[in-house]
């Protein structure tokens, strides 16, 4: 039988992690190698993780859910101690950075959900009138005259 130390004993294995948090095992290694999360190791050189990994977990989640990058949700957390508890006040700071991420997001969809709208579908895809392939018009506003025959 593991001898485990009281603080290691308290300490949730990566199955109790993924079975409480809906994620695979797989993916908690993956969270772990990106610096999401962290673990400790037993004497028997098995992954041990503190409960507030559980929180972590599900703001990972929620995170992905909105389309967040990993990279993002990293730099957020790495402001954090480590092995901090994140507080509610915590989380609401961070969903309110992230949905300025989601606002811009949603804008830059928006702008191009419209230009395909102005795209006819005619499969020119020419640089100089297809909407998509020129958004704003920004050959005209680089100058007038044969631009295009110029650069190609
Ligand atoms: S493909 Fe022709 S206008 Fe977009």
């Amino acid at each position: 039988m593991e001898k485990r130390s009281p603080r290691i004993k308290a300490m949730l294995t990566p199955g109790e992690v993924a079975r409480r948090s809906g994620v695979a095992v797989s993916a908690l290694h993956f969270y772990e190698s990106k610096g999401l999360i962290k673990s400790v190791r037993n004497s028997g050189n098995q992954r041990r993780y503190s409960r507030d990994v559980l929180r972590y977990v599900a703001i990972i989640k929620i995170a992905q859910r909105i389309g967040i990058p990993l990279s993002t949700i990293g730099e957020s957390f790495g402001v954090l101690p480590e092995g901090h508890n994140l507080s509610a006040r915590e989380w609401q700071h961070l969903s309110s950075q992230w949905r300025e991420e989601l606002d811009r997001r949603i804008h830059t969809l928006v702008a191009l959900r419209d230009q395909l709208d102005g795209c006819i579908g005619c499969g020119c895809l020419s640089r100089r009138d297809c909407p998509l392939r020129n958004p704003g018009d920004k050959l005209g506003e680089e100058g007038t005259g044969a631009r295009l025959l110029e650069e190609e």
